[in-house]
């Protein structure tokens, strides 16, 4: 075990505490937090380097990205797999059959279990909720009848969402604060409510398009200037 057992490696300070995403610094000084640097070799030559903190237990056989920051009392099993420069506030829980794409952003209270997937640049806002048994029982047993969950590419789950086991969400989709997604998202699509509709576009940089949900069009992004084509019900991004 990595995790408390860990504690002899050098500590070190924090000195560039990072801004998250709801509007606070977390400032944490030495006298606050000790963070323990991990260095693990996998393979010939390949290290990886991340920061757990103090209160944080991270079991044996992880794997963990480097730059990737692991926040108070957060707990990921042995099997993870966890890519580089990843993010995981307080409180979160990863299980062991669990992959995490680059770059992504893990806000508190977000339990990743088993058979959920996130590519790369994924935002889990804060105490969003995945699940992996469609119907779940106290008496019956269903672990072996855990359904995937596949998040793509740059999608956004806002706070307190719940994403029902089983679907995909599409790349750089955005599931508003509070919804229930219960169905598959189509990249780029922005989804509210419970059960979760889709009520437009987004995107990537996070700005709603002038589209509607099916037909022929095109969009700019006013932030970016980027050339959003809608085909039917699918949206794409121009290349260039
Ligand atoms: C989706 C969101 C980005 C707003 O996008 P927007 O383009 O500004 O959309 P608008 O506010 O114009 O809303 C469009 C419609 O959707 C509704 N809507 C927006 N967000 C909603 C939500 N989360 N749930 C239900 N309805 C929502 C609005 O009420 C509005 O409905 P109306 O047309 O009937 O008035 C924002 O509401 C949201 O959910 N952000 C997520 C915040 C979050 O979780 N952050 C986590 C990090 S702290």
């Amino acid at each position: 075990m990595f995790g408390l057992s860990g504690r002899a490696l050098e500590s070190v300070s924090f000195t560039a505490p990072p801004t998250w995403a709801c509007g606070f610094d977390v400032r944490l000084g030495p006298d606050r937090a000790r963070w323990y640097p991990r260095r693990l070799l996998f393979g010939a030559d390949s290290f990886m380097d991340y920061q757990v903190h103090d209160s944080a237990i991270v079991d044996e056989g992880a794997q963990i990205g480097s730059g990737s920051r692991i926040w108070h009392f957060v707990h990921v099993c042995g099997g993870a797999r966890v890519g580089r420069n990843v993010s995981m506030g307080q409180n979160v829980f990863v299980g062991n059959k669990v992959t995490i794409g680059d770059d992504c952003k893990i806000q508190n209270n977000v339990s990743i279990y088993d058979n959920v997937h996130l590519e790369d640049g994924v935002f889990c806002g804060p105490s969003m909720v995945f699940t992996n048994v469609y119907n779940p029982r106290s008496f019956i047993q269903r672990k072996d009848e855990y359904r995937d969950t596949l998040i793509r590419t740059g999608a956004t789950l806002g706070a307190n969402c719940t994403i029902v086991c089983g679907v995909t969400v599409g790349a750089h989709a955005f599931v508003g604060a509070g919804a229930v997604v219960n169905k598959d998202v189509p990249a780029y699509a922005l989804v509210v409510g419970v059960p979760g509709r889709q009520i437009g576009w987004m995107s990537e940089f996070g700005a709603q398009l002038d589209l509607p949900l099916d037909g022929e069009g095109r969009a700019v992004c006013p932030h970016t200037g980027a050339v959003y084509v809608l085909r039917g019900k699918a949206l794409t991004k121009e290349a260039g």
